[in-house]
């Protein structure tokens, strides 16, 4: 049962053409299926078509009723002999959409009914080549119930629409470009509609509408925004138009993931499409955002130019993040994003890179595909896409993604056709470069820097390695462009920012005119997703951490200066603190910065991120040491924070950038002020809590105060409760927040949490927002009872049941077992053979927790 790149064969048989019509209702729906299928190629193989759950009640073929002799099942899979080259082929199944708990292929959601179709969810609708390098047109006439189901949406343009008898009604819906499986979706529901329209640059006008239940129609103007913020980016930025005459977008409550870019239809969970001040948080606006932004980018990263097989799923979706990523660079601040997007990726994908389910951006094998939609696709996906951008500059980089949508406009395309494009629209060899798409683990480089005063030189000594991954002893030394600056301590300049080109295991660059050692800025903007280990001292940190020009490279100094501070502390070092609280209050004295920035660089790293820096994970001393820096800094800087904290305080609401980094700077000193153990901190948390007109600056409250304990900390926890208990979303913050909590009793909060009468498997955002949160959260999840270790195995075990696809992504943190102590390894592995020893168990669960226990 495993799928290997390598396999790859051309289809036997292709579809140009399919219509479907369905006879939609929650209980009982039928779906008729007439394909055009054609013999691809010199061979005599059966028409092949995948099902999964799926018993054809009749098969036609040209016109033709087959009788039971002329077809069979082989795996869920229809399979019909044929003799000619070309015929039509009929099938007409039977679906329960209500009690459809995966969530893949159609379901309800809320009265409503919707589609998840990538990456294998069209096999669960109907009989089909269900592989994204058949290309059809599709044609789809939809039936329903006028009064539960007033609106029918499918992919492409409205043709036609009309009344049935007994209170039914029908909509015809005709996509004409042709698109894999996957991009199939239909809607059907009682929805309220955000109407509004763009044109195109060539002056085509397009009728945008975002779908989503009555009362919520005020929460998806930020939403729209942004739709139409995307299109007019991606024509100035790609020179891509939209090429439709509809755009629509519906939000739904029970959703795998994030959204889903359905051509002309894109799906949302509803987390990413509503927003207003009252239930979103400054990071929900830019979630939604940015996902609004992803989704129809892909539009031509995905759908114009597929992929041609799931190996390929980061050629559309890393360069489909790194487009999105810039986009929201343009809509805000560049360099706030940027560190948010490496904190992301450290966080997520360096975590996977160096674990058992660590694999390269164009994996070889795999078990299902589902488990492949991980930070590595997507995150370190567009790492590699932003190195050759990099490396190219804007304008090649142009020339190169022009030659790439030119050239393979409606074909499904592969990661060597993109660096193909790059290669020769761009002009330049990419040959070592492709590395990054074959070898996974994060590459470490080492940089030395010497001075010789004889000569007045300096020499940088690059060095890489790359650990090995499973299935990948042994390295090759890849191509890692590294933007370096060396910086004059006596002056504060530098000299230039010169890209440099680690290409080798081991390389020297030598540099002249130097009359003292200067201090050595690199990985400037977080040029190539590697860990750099320097020999700068504490003072060189400081340095920089005050005058690197280069907004990355100075968050990075100070955060460096404070995992040294850290990592000192937790092994039992008289470390010298007083440079952070320094730094920090330089920071927060200089006018010139951006409060965002300032707030982003000012938080000391997380627990993970400091457990990454330990040879063997040991989280409460990493806590113990962070919390005591953190009430350090709070303490000393005492008066600053109360000053910042009053001259933050938010007039009227506004989602602008400034107003936005003043509550990110707002609530950074309300943590510290806590932190610092002022008696009137739980107090003053507990007034912002209730005064706030926002949630950014409610929910960090809470969090500030869900930390603790206090008399503050419940009133709040009750009061969120009852105000938001009726809107699911911001329900939501209540769960993740106290699971998120740092907390001595979290993992027991956690539990009583998984009892509420509020907390449901069948909601994926809910699960999220309780254990995968939790799971997050490295003090309570790794509490040394084991505790944490065994609620998340539970929650996997009844979740597979229901939908394996979500129960399949809270097993990684289980599979971090290598990195910690003998005690805490054991009972680690002894949950996922728990969980392994599960009768019935998925194909999902079955490959994260086998792969993670080896
Ligand atoms: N293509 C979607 C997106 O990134 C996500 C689909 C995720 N599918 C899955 N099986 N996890 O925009
Ligand atoms: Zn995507």
């Amino acid at each position: 049962s495993v799928i290997r790149r390598a396999d790859y064969r051309a289809p036997d048989w292709l579809i140009p053409d399919i219509a479907l019509d369905f006879d939609l209702d929650p209980a009982l729906t039928r779906v008729h299926a007439t394909l055009s299928v054609t013999r691809n190629g010199d061979h005599e193989r059966p028409l092949r078509l995948d099902g999964d759950g799926l018993i054809p009640l009749e098969v036609k073929v040209d016109g033709r009723i087959l009788d039971q002799q002329q077809w069979h099942l082989d795996a869920g899979a229809l399979i019909i002999p044929l003799s000619g080259d070309a015929h039509s082929v009929e099938t007409l199944v039977e679906l329960a959409p209500e009690s459809n708990s995966k969530l893949m292929g159609l379901y309800a959601s809320g009265g409503l009914l919707c589609t998840q179709c990538e990456a294998e969810g069209f096999r669960r609708i109907t009989f089909f080549s269900d592989r994204p390098d058949i290309l059809s047109r599709y044609s789809v006439r939809l039936a329903a119930d006028k009064a539960r189901f007033p609106i029918l949406l499918a992919n492409g343009d409205p043709i036609e629409q009309g009344d049935l008898d007994g209170g039914r009604h029908w909509a015809l819906w005709n996509d004409p470009f042709p698109k894999p499986c996957y991009l199939f979706a239909l809607v059907a529901g009682d929805l309220a509609c955000n109407a509004d329209r763009f044109v195109t640059m060539s002056g085509r006008e397009v009728a945008l509408g975002i779908w989503v239940k009555e009362n919520d129609l005020p929460r998806t103007a930020h939403a729209m925004e942004a739709l139409k913020n995307s299109m007019a980016w991606d024509e100035r930025v790609y020179g891509r138009e939209y090429d439709l005459d509809v755009f629509n977008i519906v939000a739904v409550a029970d959703f795998n993931f994030g959204a889903m870019e359905n051509k002309g239809l894109n799906i949302f969970n509803s987390r990413y499409i509503l927003a207003d001040p009252e239930t979103a948080t400054d990071i929900d606006y830019d979630g939604v955002e940015g996902v609004v932004a992803h989704e129809y980018f892909h539009n031509w990263s995905g759908n114009r130019v597929t992929c041609r097989d799931w190996f390929q799923l980061s050629l559309k979706e890393g360069f489909t993040v790194f487009r999105d990523q810039n986009f929201s660079a343009d809509m805000g601040s560049h360099a706030v994003k940027r560190i948010e997007d490496v904190r992301i990726l450290r966080a997520a994908q360096f975590q996977e890179d160096s674990g058992p389910l660590a694999h390269p951006i164009r994996p070889e094998s795999y078990m299902e595909i589902s488990n492949f939609y991980t930070s590595t696709i997507y995150n370190k996906g567009a790492e590699v896409i932003r190195m050759m951008a990099l490396m190219l500059g804007a304008e090649r980089f142009r020339a190169g993604t022009d030659l790439y949508f030119d050239r393979h406009d409606g074909q499904a395309a592969t990661c060597e056709d993109f660096v193909a494009a790059m290669e020769e629209g761009g002009g330049i060899d990419l040959g070592q470069f492709r590395l990054w798409y074959e070898q996974a683990g994060t590459p470490h480089v080492r940089a030395l820097l010497t001075h010789d005063p004889l000569t007045q030189s300096v020499e940088l000594t690059l060095e890489q390695t790359i650990p090995p991954t499973p299935g990948q002893p042994v390295k090759q030394p890849m191509a890692i462009p590294l933007r370096t600056a060396l910086f004059d301590p006596a002056t504060g300049g530098h000299r230039g920012d010169e890209l440099l080109m680690l290409t080798e295991a081991q390389q020297r660059f030598t540099f002249t005119d130097f009359a003292s050692t200067p201090i050595l800025s690199i990985n400037r903007g977080f040029s190539a997703p590697v860990i750099v280990e320097t020999n700068r001292s504490q003072a060189d940190l400081a340095f920089l951490s005050a005058r690197d020009d280069d907004p990355f490279a100075r968050y990075e100094a100070m955060q460096q200066l404070m995992v040294n501070v850290l990592v000192g502390r937790i092994a039992g070092q008289q470390v010298d603190e007083s440079a952070v609280v320094a730094a920090i209050r330089a920071m927060l004295t200089d006018p010139t910065l951006d409060p965002a920035f300032v707030a982003e660089t000012i938080r000391l790293p997380s627990e993970a991120y400091l457990g990454d820096q330990m040879p063997v994970v040991d989280p409460d001393a990493i806590h113990a040491a962070r919390d005591a820096l953190q009430a350090r800094i709070g303490a000393e800087l005492e008066p600053l924070w109360r000053d910042v904290h009053a001259k933050t305080k938010a007039n009227a609401f506004a989602i602008s950038p400034a107003a936005k980094g003043a509550r990110k700077l707002h609530n950074a000193a309300l943590h510290y002020l806590v932190a610092a153990g002022a008696p009137d901190g739980p107090a003053i948390a507990f007034t912002q809590f209730g005064e706030a007109d926002n949630m950014t600056e409610r929910q960090a409250a809470l969090g500030t105060l869900a930390n603790g304990d206090s008399a503050e900390r419940e009133a709040a926890l009750d009061i969120f409760y009852n105000r938001y208990c009726a809107d699911a979303l911001t329900l939501d913050k209540w769960f993740q927040t106290q699971a998120f909590a740092l907390h001595p009793d979290v993992a027991d909060q956690v539990e009583a949490l998984g009892r509420h009468k509020d907390f449901t498997l069948t909601n994926p955002n809910r699960v999220r927002a309780l254990y995968g949160a939790f799971a997050g959260n490295q003090w309570g999840f790794h509490h040394e009872s084991g505790k944490g270790y065994r609620l998340v195995a539970d929650c996997i075990i009844a979740l597979d049941k229901l939908n394996p696809q979500t129960a399949a992504r809270l097993v990684p943190p289980l599979g971090r077992w290598k990195r910690f102590d003998q005690g805490r390894a054991a009972m680690m592995r002894a949950e996922l053979q728990r969980i392994l020893a599960e009768p019935g168990l998925s194909k999902d669960v079955t490959e994260q927790a086998s792969k993670s226990l080896e």
